[in-house]
């Protein structure tokens, strides 16, 4: 498989082009040198995950090191805890003791906790730096390492600070996926389905025929779905970078429950994939009782993802947490507007829309609760 590269188109800002390549195949992180030579870098300070530091970032140095650059490592400990103030902090401090100027360039080596703190790190130290995104994971690779977002999390929910920070250039190595976890890489699974139902009834098609391979993470399926999620997310990106038009929202797809279930659980009990595939199915699940899909697409994209050794239980994580809190975090949501509901829903495979105005009665309702009085 050769390696391919998808064009993320943005809009140039004063007068200089922000497009970047996101560059998928095996061996890919042998480039990275290179590529920051060829963009006349001379320092880079590596921000890894602790996890990876011996291995893919080793190798992503040496190829800094083979071209030629001053580079420099910060570890962050593996895990969304990460993902908080303090720790951007502590980078902050570390780049500032290493007088980090400029010109300096950030390379973020890790999955999407790595890649959000060091993107929100490099937006805002010294009014930005620029960043590369090496991502890791799975999750990371199709999704969270392309276009922009970056952010840390507060105790009152995901994500709540952060900004758009676009990177430089993605570079995504299968290879890199080979140590990954089994469970970490079956969640990620999640987002790779989450575009089937979203934009692309025969990519859904496809990961169904190919279930066995895309699970076992086969080389080429690998290489399929990253390229197609990615193509999808540059897509989406270049026609709404800063979600305005309501475009980019429906990569949120189940991603309001996934965040209320993650939040009210502590950010520990769940991987972020596993997280948003039962907020696909909670999804799902309410667009079927509003009446703009039938059981029987609900029951095929929830069994595509049992399929993939994704959790779909639903009942049972929302028996153990709180729907108030659930429906508060929710409302909390970056998505809501003066508090009100907003869900993306689909209305046909490969079809989603962002839907306002939705009752809390109607979301308690598909988590299956008792005791809750709806509240509007
Ligand atoms: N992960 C959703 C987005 O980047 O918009």
């Amino acid at each position: 498989m050769t390696p391919q590269t998808v064009r993320v188109e943005l809009a140039a800002a004063g007068g200089c082009d922000r497009s970047y390549d996101i560059r998928v195949g095996q061996g890919i992180l042998a480039e990275i040198g290179p590529q920051l030579a060829a963009h006349k870098v001379t320092r880079a300070v590596v921000i890894a995950d602790a996890a990876v530091v011996a291995q893919h970032a080793r190798i992503a140095l040496e190829s800094l090191h083979a071209a030629g650059l001053d580079t420099l490592v910060l570890e962050v400990a593996s895990g969304e805890g990460s993902k908080a103030a303090g720790e951007a902090a502590r980078l902050w401090g570390d780049l500032a003791e290493a007088a980090v100027d400029r010109k300096t360039h950030i390379v973020a080596v890790g999955g999407g906790v790595v890649g959000d703190l060091a993107g929100f790190v490099a937006a805002t130290y010294v009014r930005g730096l620029a960043v590369w995104q090496v991502p890791t994971t799975l999750v990371a690779q199709v999704d969270s390492a392309i276009g922009g977002k970056t952010g840390i999390n507060l105790p009152a929910g995901k994500n709540l600070v952060g900004c758009f920070w676009q990177p430089r250039g993605v570079f995504s190595d299968i290879n890199s996926l080979a140590t990954l976890p089994k469970r970490e890489y079956l969640s990620g699974l999640a987002e790779v389905v989450k575009y089937g139902v979203i934009r692309d009834e025969s990519f859904f098609a496809w990961l169904e025929e190919h279930r066995q391979a895309v699970a076992a993470a086969d080389p080429a399926a690998l290489h399929h779905i990253i390229l197609t999620s990615s193509r999808h997310k540059a897509e989406v990106v270049s026609q709404d970078e800063h979600e305005t038009s309501g475009l980019r929202a429906i990569l949120n797809y189940g991603h309001t429950f996934a965040h209320a279930f993650e939040s009210a659980s502590g950010y520990g009990r769940f991987l972020h994939g596993e997280a948003v595939s039962l907020g696909m199915v909670a999804a799902a699940r309410l667009a079927c009782r509003l009446g703009r899909i039938d059981s029987e697409l609900v029951d095929r994209q929830n069994r595509l993802l049992a399929e993939l050794g994704l959790p779909t239980d639903v009942d049972s994580v929302a028996r153990e947490l709180a729907t108030d809190e659930l429906l508060a975090i929710m409302r909390r949501d970056k998505k809501a507007v003066s508090g009100q509901l907003r869900f993306v829903l689909p209305t046909r495979l490969g079809h989603v829309e962002l839907v306002d105005g939705i009752s809390a009665a109607d979301v308690a309702a598909v988590l299956e609760t008792t005791g809750l009085e709806a509240t509007g």
